[in-house]
């Protein structure tokens, strides 16, 4: 068996083992809540700074389990959280029932978190930057693009363990950066996330291994800042 086809035959026994339960689980003829998103370009399309194998595990295992036991975790759930879009049921955590709180909190977050990742990510091109009232944004609360760089940089290389570091947004649209651990969502602090870097090591170890900061810098010609952009205007 070469290593596509073992990608592909484990793949598809884990999906397997996993759907049985959730076709029991939502057996009313109801769909499961939520669904893996297609990425928006090829594996390998964002090649050399990440990996087409890095992606192709990232999103089909790690993406996918999170919207499965999300999904498990939501069965015993009322209605009206079922049916609540992803971010939405992030932003109104504290309504979700103490018994479920902390499997939303780490699938739902996770499902929450790689939706954004993947969609802020394009082919890399030269002299990648900010734009729009964006960038102007960023030089009114950062004092300068590069000034934000340094901060989100330290964000995602201080991170200890597993997290992301963020590019956010407040209600009034003054920009900042965070950190949060594990799948924690910047939605559950009210505020919107305009840009995340996932420095779990499953997103970059298979090609940086413990290299993390290459990874962090690497991210930057890779960021897709129209899609930045248009997460902004929409606040
Ligand atoms: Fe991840």
């Amino acid at each position: 068996m070469n290593r596509s086809t073992f990608l592909k035959t484990t793949a598809a026994a884990t999906a397997a083992a996993v759907t049985a339960p959730l076709d029991q689980l939502f057996a009313s003829g109801t769909a499961a809540p939520h669904q893996l998103p297609a990425l928006p370009y090829a594996f390998g399309a964002l090649e050399p700074w990440i990996d087409a194998r890095t992606m192709e595990i990232h999103h089909g295992r790690h993406h996918q389990a999170y919207v499965n036991n999300l999904n498990v975790a939501l069965a015993t759930a009322p209605e009206h959280l079922k049916a609540l879009p992803i971010d939405d049921l992030m932003r109104r955590i504290g309504e979700v029932p103490a018994d479920i709180r902390t499997a939303v909190i780490n699938n739902g977050g996770g499902h929450a978190n790689h939706t954004l990742f993947w969609t802020v990510m394009r082919p890399a091109r030269e002299g990648n930057a900010p734009v729009g009232r964006l960038a102007d944004a960023l030089t009114r609360d950062f004092g300068s693009a590069d000034t934000f760089f340094s901060a989100f940089d330290r964000a995602a290389l201080t991170m200890f363990g597993s997290g992301w570091a963020w590019l956010a947004s407040d209600a009034q649209g003054r920009l900042l950066v965070l950190s949060t651990p594990n799948q924690e969502s910047p939605l559950m602090q009210g505020l919107t996330p305009l840009l995340g870097l996932d420095v779990w090591e499953h997103a970059y170890y298979l090609h940086y291994q413990n290299r993390r900061a290459e990874y962090v810098t690497a991210f930057r010609r890779i960021i897709d800042w129209d899609a930045v952009e248009r997460r902004y205007a929409a606040i």
